[in-house]
């Protein structure tokens, strides 16, 4: 058995549309931070038929059978029991998908010697999901063209972030994100301006990181994420995915900006907000966004490593040198 941990990330530049070829390669760059704490944990055994059990249900799951065929036709691997939990809502914009494909191709690395570096497992995780491919890194990671493998920025510790979640949903989403994308591709009126404006806003975002300057990442985070957003919301039909609780923690970090706490807001394909902020100001950001109605649990989260084996199947499974 090899058991895998990996995290989710989050982006501050974000993904949304993907490339009208092969091999789920996203249409722009993306720049996220790893988180700690949120944590998929996924077993592999061998065995006699394949099995993925998901939170201990089993289930049919398209893409992660999708994912073992494609990487069936490349390596020879045996049939698997497929064991995986999260320790947070998953399908719930909390990039569950992200944290399950990067421990599942650490876990296969691992358990059927397939021997692949970080960069190419981060190309095999992205053919399940491409925000998994920045979740095989820690600390700040990049996605980018022209190869689209991640490449990390700088780790967990080079600048101290935090995050705070609000949670405000636990319900699965109804639109997932691939099938969100091609309904934005394919009918959105913005889905054009969100291709032309990605590069400059990525370019800014890397500026912000080097120079570790939270106002500058802190605007361009936010334009990234209400675009996306305004994309998503002009398709049609359209996707909403936040709530009316998802806007008023929104309100409540602008309203903490202004005042001059160092926080800034950005929310995925779902309902919870993610508000990244200084270590000096995750009290107060935690406090004001827990006494919001609606908000049903809070989160915080530092910045986290990259997809990672348990110790002991690290050491199992290592090259053995002659
Ligand atoms: O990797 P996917 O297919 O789950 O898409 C993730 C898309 C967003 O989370 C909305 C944005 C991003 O870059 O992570």
């Amino acid at each position: 058995m090899t058991t895998a941990f990996a995290h989710p990330n989050i982006a501050l530049i974000k993904y949304w549309g993907k490339q009208p070829q092969p091999g789920n390669l996203p249409a722009t760059p993306s720049l996220s931070i790893t988180l700690s704490n949120l944590v998929t944990t996924t077993r592999i055994d061998d065995a006699e038929t394949d099995e993925f059990c998901l939170d201990g249900v089993v289930r049919d799951d398209a893409k992660v059978a999708s994912f073992i065929r494609l990487l069936r036709n490349e390596f020879s691997i045996g049939q698997l029991k497929i064991d995986s939990t999260n320790n947070f809502p998953t399908s719930a914009g909390l990039a569950s998908s992200a944290s399950g494909f990067a421990a599942l191709a650490r876990a296969i690395n691992s358990h059927c010697h397939l021997g692949l570096a970080d960069q190419e497992l981060s190309t095999w995780a992205r053919r399940g999901s491409a925000s998994a491919a920045r979740s095989i890194f820690g600390g700040f990671v990049t996605l980018e063209p022209p190869n689209f493998h991640a490449t990390s920025l700088a780790d967990p510790n080079y600048w101290e972030l935090q995050v705070v979640v609000a949670v405000t949903s636990r319900a699965t989403k109804d639109v997932g994100s691939s099938a969100g994308m091609e309904r934005s591709r394919k009918t959105s009126d913005f889905f054009t301006a969100w291709l032309e404006t990605a590069d400059s806003d990525f370019d800014e975002a890397m500026a912000a990181v080097r120079n570790r300057d939270f106002e500058k990442l802190a605007d361009v985070s936010e334009k990234s994420c209400l675009k996306m957003h305004a994309v998503m919301l002009t398709s049609i039909p359209t996707l909403a995915y936040w709530n009316s609780t998802t806007i008023s923690c929104m309100d409540s970090i602008r309203r903490l900006r202004a005042d001059g706490t160092e926080v800034f807001f950005t929310n995925d394909a779902g309902p919870q907000v993610k508000a990244v902020c200084r270590p000096t100001s995750v009290n107060t950001v935690a406090q004001t966004l827990r006494d919001i109605p609606g908000v049903q649990d809070i989160v915080i989260c530092g910045l986290g490593g990259g997809a990672r084996l348990t110790p002991d199947a690290a050491q199992k499974n290592a090259p053995q040198l002659d």
